[in-house]
């Protein structure tokens, strides 16, 4: 009753947020995202007979009470379907720093939806793993896959028809994210609260579901077409449409830090002189970075000598979530 699994983060070219349902997890708005093979979770999960309470590392660490609370309901998920009632032991790593606006959470739900699904016997689908894997947390559902990736919103009360799909695997096109780290710290405001508050009183929130499904379409025409110019464009324009959204809830929500702003112009300026790269940015400080595989070097140095730039993380498209064999 073991199993591990390793699943990758992902990070959204066009952004989801907000729930039409909180307590599935059904998204607002569909998303589309590219897997990262660069950041990853592990994830082993033991269901035992002895103990009578989850137990959950994380990072070689007993986890906070939220983190293990929400780590049980999410188990209870898998237990309820596989019949069982046996406590769980949860050990799980991150390559990268947790919570900072790195999507953790997408590689760590995917990660422990297939680990505990695979521990206790259940032999999911792909579809039906990305179903599970979003009521852990919505972006993980698109971890499931790998390489470019669509999260459809769906419309049934139930959830059956809101899970990703991949749109192109992970070899299709060689394109480069960058990740500049302004600060490792936690966010102070996790995705589910900001997106309870901006839907609760933004006034552009209506706008912002009605608009969402044209970024989709136009998206998935970047992608298939290999055009890096609208694909650059186009995640610009929802990042700055979703920050744009989170800033008018009341009060404001503001992820931005002043190198983040700095980097955004810095950006720009930087295409505008002949070096095509884009910007997205989550719910945290950092500022992931677009571009081609021959820019990439140049565009890494220009990241690493900004002033408030921690370090450089460079990714590539990855793979979806896999079972890895058991250790000794
Ligand atoms: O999956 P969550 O609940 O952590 O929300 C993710 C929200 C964003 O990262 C900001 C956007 C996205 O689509 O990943």
């Amino acid at each position: 009753m073991r199993a591990s699994a390793r699943a990758h983060a992902n990070i959204a070219l066009v952004k989801y947020w907000g729930k039409r349902d909180s307590r599935l997890n059904l998204p607002a708005v569909g998303s589309i995202s590219l897997t990262l093979k660069e950041l990853f979770t592990e994830t082993t999960v033991e269901f035992v007979a002895t103990s009578d309470s989850d137990q959950f590392i994380l990072n070689s660490q007993a986890a906070s009470p939220e983190q293990s609370e929400r780590v049980s309901r999410f188990l209870d998920l898998i237990r309820r379907q596989a019949g069982i009632d046996l406590s769980a032991r949860v050990t799980s790593r991150n390559n990268f720093p947790t919570g900072a606006g790195l999507a953790s959470s997408a590689s760590a739900f995917a990660a422990l939806a297939l680990a505990a699904s695979r521990a206790v016997g259940l032999s999911l689908s792909p579809r039906e793993l990305s179903i599970l894997a979003r009521q852990g947390s919505g972006s993980a559902a698109r971890s499931v896959f790998g390489g470019f990736v669509e999260m459809h919103r769906g419309e049934r009360s139930d959830g059956r028809d809101a899970y990703a799909e991949p749109l192109a695997d992970q070899h299709y096109w060689d394109i480069r994210l960058l990740i500049a780290v302004t600060d490792e710290g936690e966010k102070p405001l996790g995705s589910t609260a900001g997106m309870e508050h901006t839907a609760r009183t933004a006034p552009y929130y209506p706008e912002w579901i009605r608009s969402s499904s044209a970024d989709l379409v136009e998206m998935r025409t970047a992608i298939q077409k290999k055009d890096f110019t609208r694909l650059g464009e186009l995640a610009e324009f929802s990042c700055l449409k979703m920050h744009a959204l989170a800033l008018s809830a009341r009060p404001g929500i503001v992820y931005l830090n002043g190198t983040t702003v700095e980097l955004i112009h810095a950006i720009r300026e930087l295409r505008h002189r002949g070096t095509e790269v884009y910007f997205t940015i989550d719910a945290g400080p950092q500022v992931k970075v677009l571009c081609l595989p021959e820019n990439a070097r140049q565009v890494s140095d220009f990241l690493k000598n900004f002033p408030g730039v921690q370090r450089v993380l460079e990714t590539t498209p990855g793979p979806g979530a896999h079972l890895m064999a058991e250790e000794a």
